[in-house]
Order: C-alpha cells, then structure tokens, then sequence
C-alpha cells in the first residue's frame, strides 16, 4: 500500500499564529513529540529569520534521529547559506526553498517577471541541491498562479534537483474540486512528476483546509503538510491529525498508510495546545472534549448498544482512553515508570525520571488520583517552566482592605543568577501579582488574555492558566502555568510568557 507523507509545521507555519512564541527547549518538547507520533519531516523554523530560530533548528536537527528536520529559506543565497549552518551536523537535514508564483505576488511583492522567477529557481534550487541531498520547492500562493506557468516552474524545480514540489494553498483560496484537478494537471503538464513526490500545504481561510488535503491526496500527493490542531496565522493550517485519523478510518476509501502513530494523537495536540497557548475548542474534530460527548438520548441508547453507531472511531484510536490502574500516593517508582514507558515517555535518563518521581509525589500528596491528564502536565508542565528565564520563588497574597489586594512576589532571573522580589498593589489579586512582576522586571506588559481551565475533572484537579501579554514593543507572547493555587499558576504563566 501506498504511504502518505506527513510534514508538520507547527514549529515554523503554526508559530505564526498571533501570540504563539516557542522557545528552543519548547519547540525541542514539541519536536521529539512530533517524532513519536511518527512525523516524516518536522520543519524546525526559519534559520535566517532570528537567531532564536537557528538555534531552534540546529538543536532539533541534531537532537532528532528519525524524522527529517528542515528549514525554510527564501531563494536567497544568504537564507540557503543560513539554513545550511544550522543544519549541518543534523542526522537527516533537509531544505526547504520558497517564492511566489501568483501574478499578484509577482507585480506587487516581488516585482518579478515570469522569467525572473524561473532564473531565480534555476540559480538558488541548483544551490540548495549543491548543499543538501534533501531538497523541497514551494511555489507560495500556487493556487493563484496560472497553472501553465505552475507546470513550468514545478518542472524547472525538478530538473535543478527538488525532490519534493509543494503546491501552497496560501491564502485558502481554492477548494476540493479545484485543487483536486489542480494536482491532476500538473500529473499530465508535469514531464517529470514522478521523479518527485508533490505535496499539499493548505490554509483554513474558507474553512477548507482539510478537505483540500484529502482532494490533493486523491490526486496525487504523496506528501500532506499542515501543523497540529491546525494552528497557524489568520484561519490556520491544515490540522495533520485530521488527515491522518480520515486516512485510518476511510482506508477503504483512499487505500493509502502513513507512519503516525495514532495512538499519539491526543497527547501530541494536548502538548501543542498547552505549550502554544492555543486552547482546543470542545467541538474540535478528533481532538475537542466532545469528540465522544453524546447528548441526545437516542444517540445514548445507540452509542450504549454499539459505540459504532454514532462514533467513525473509538477513543482508543488516538489514545484518549484514560490509565485503568490510575496512580497514586502509594505506588511505587517501577508503577510510574511503567505508566511514563506506556504514555510514550522516554525513561531511559536516570535523573530526569528521578526528578518526575519527586514531582510526582509532590503532586500525589495533594491529589487522591493522578490520572493521564496530569502525568502529561507534570511532565511537561515542568520542562516548560525550567526553559523559562524567570522562577517562581514565593508568592503571598493579602486582602488589605475592601477592594485592594497586595501582592509579594520573588522570582529568580535564571539568567543572572539574581533573586528579586517586590510588592505591589491593585483591586484584583491576579493584577497585583502581574503589576509587582512588572515593577520587579522593570517593564510593563499589557495582559490581553487570560484563561484559567481545569487539568481534570473533580474539585481536586490542577488548574491550568493561559495567559497573552503584549510588550511595550507590541509584540505579543503567550504562556502557561499549572498548579492546585489558581494564582500560583497564573504568576508563573505570566512569567513564563514574560521569557
Ligand atoms: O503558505 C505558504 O505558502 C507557506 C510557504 C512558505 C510554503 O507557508
Ligand atoms: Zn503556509
């Protein structure tokens, strides 16, 4: 059987989502994620973009050993020279070259002609190829290129050693029929089609994007990119869990196998959720809380019958069943190590497992049962906060008066190595916990989201906050924080948005 590949670029597409920041260790978490779950290709980031970005793809690069690990880069030399530094000493690099073939990205972007267009592919994906065995081409905004020209340039990126075209849906402009055909032209217009692999890369801005994927895919593409729980700037991206669930259970329908692992798919979209920022709405497909939430009544009497006849797929398909033997204050190390080796996690490094049984029985004396839920969020709640440069040290709250809350707040500046503190005040809690942090940092943030949810059911469970502050700059972070003290979680989101 045929296999699909799978190219997420949460890490790169979905970062440029309003607010979303990764850091490297975050977009490392979320990176060795993506390898279990049995992603093909991960694009790292933008090297040439920050150094931020360099140091994310080289770190993943060199950490990952399965999925290939790429960037993106214009058709620029430096961009190319950028991408290679950061992917040199990878395990499995490849690159991934861009630029625009719409008329409208060629008259008012790029101010190129059609024959500048195809000079440029010529000199930089002859480069690209003198660097990297692995090359990848996108022509941006393909849906609105005139497709004779799309079949030219698709062509031309082969003949100069791309391995793979991509044919971006940018804007999210098309829709199944036409892509679908789109993918059948370049099949007969294409000379060379079959020495590379064509791959879709869709946007949601008409609510399309999936749909899209799954025409390409019937077409002729080999390879679907998009990025988790479909994040990404304006309408998102493509959700990849969606395309890889629909090709499981319609296997009968689109005879094609991919390496997901799909029994990773909740806690991979639960893992970008937390870490993003970017809350799963409950009605999402696949992966929302209602995914197998029956309300009506016929629907109950149906499901309590046979699950088959309201549910395409059960629960344990993306491993959403929670542990049968849950956890507690008496199990011993071999039981959480057991439950961790079972849930994915790798238990191999001694001290880290050492340091998660601590936590956990920290956790354990607070809380009667420790579910899945929070044996994810304790193993990536903490990785998350020890990657921020600031650590909650203490925090004492005290109503002064009617309508005025103090706040003291110490922090640690991993970076200087410095301990801080300072009080402050407001007429909400949260507010003098977030104006003390600002009076310490020096700094003053605007607070443009917050949200608290629950970890679990029950009265027990850890809360989790979100939180999106906007610097002076006007640069937006996101953050998140996890306790059982609601502002305890809330300090060290804003912290760990803070960096
Ligand atoms: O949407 C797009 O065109 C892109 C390209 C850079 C591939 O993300
Ligand atoms: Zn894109």
């Amino acid at each position: 059987m045929a296999k699909v590949q799978f190219f997420d670029t949460t890490l790169r597409d979905g970062e440029q989502t309003p607010g979303v920041n990764f850091n490297t260790q975050e977009k490392l978490e979320i990176a060795k994620q993506l390898e279990r779950y049995g992603i093909d290709v991960i694009e790292a980031g933008f090297a040439r973009t920050s150094p931020g970005d360099f140091e994310a793809v080289k770190t993943i690069g060199e950490t990952l050993k399965v999925s290939r690990v790429g960037s993106l880069a214009r058709l620029v030399k430096e961009d190319i020279d950028a991408a290679y530094d950061a992917l040199k000493n990878a395990h499995n690099p490849q690159i991934h070259v861009f630029i625009a073939t719409s008329p409208i990205h060629r008259d008012y972007k790029l101010e190129m002609t059609k024959e500048e267009i195809l000079a440029s592919i010529q000199e930089y994906v002859t480069y690209a190829r003198s660097l990297f065995e692995h090359v990848q081409f996108s022509a941006e905004d393909a849906t609105r290129t005139e497709w004779d020209f799309l079949a030219e340039v698709s062509e031309l990126a082969i003949q100069c050693g791309a391995s793979v075209i991509n044919i971006p849906d940018t804007v999210g402009f098309t829709n199944p029929t036409e892509y679908g055909n789109l993918f059948k032209y370049l099949k007969e217009h294409v000379p060379s089609f079959d020495q590379a692999v064509f791959s879709s890369h869709c946007h949601d801005d008409l609510g399309m994007a999936t749909a899209n994927a799954m025409a390409s895919i019937e077409n002729g593409a080999l390879r679907v990119e998009g990025c988790i729980n479909g994040l990404g700037e304006r309408g998102g991206n493509t959700a990849l869990e969606e395309v890889a669930v629909t090709l499981e259970v319609r296997k009968d329908y689109y005879g094609l196998d991919t390496n997901i692992h799909l029994k990773e798919t909740k806690k991979t979209s639960d893992l970008v959720s937390r870490i993003s920022g970017m809350p799963i709405p409950r009605n999402e497909a696949i992966v929302g809380a209602n995914a197998f939430a029956h309300e009506s009544g016929i629907h109950q009497d149906g499901v309590l019958k046979n699950p088959a006849t309201y549910e395409v797929f059960p629960p344990e398909l993306i491993g959403v069943k929670e542990n049968a033997l849950p956890l507690g204050k008496l199990s011993g190390r071999a039981a959480f190590i057991d439950h961790l080796q079972n849930l994915g996690y790798n238990t191999d490094e001694r001290e880290e497992v050492n340091k998660a049984f601590e936590n956990f029985k920290i956790l354990a004396d607070k809380k009667a049962e420790i579910t899945t839920g929070d044996l994810h969020a304790l193993m990536t709640g903490k990785a998350i906060e020890e990657s921020s440069r600031y650590e909650l040290i203490k925090i004492r709250t005290a109503n002064q008066e009617e309508n005025i809350h103090e706040a003291s707040v110490t922090i640690l500046d991993r970076k200087s190595g410095e301990e801080k503190e300072g009080i402050g005040q407001s007429v909400g809690t949260v507010e003098a916990i977030y104006n003390t942090i600002d009076q310490i940092i020096g700094k003053q943030y605007t607070l443009e989201e917050y949200r608290i949810d629950a970890i679990t059911q029950g009265s027990d469970s850890q809360a989790q906050v979100h939180v999106m502050i906007q610097t002076p700059e006007g640069e937006q972070f996101n953050g998140t924080g996890i306790d059982f003290d609601v502002l305890t979680a809330s300090a060290k989101a804003y912290l760990q948005a803070i960096q």
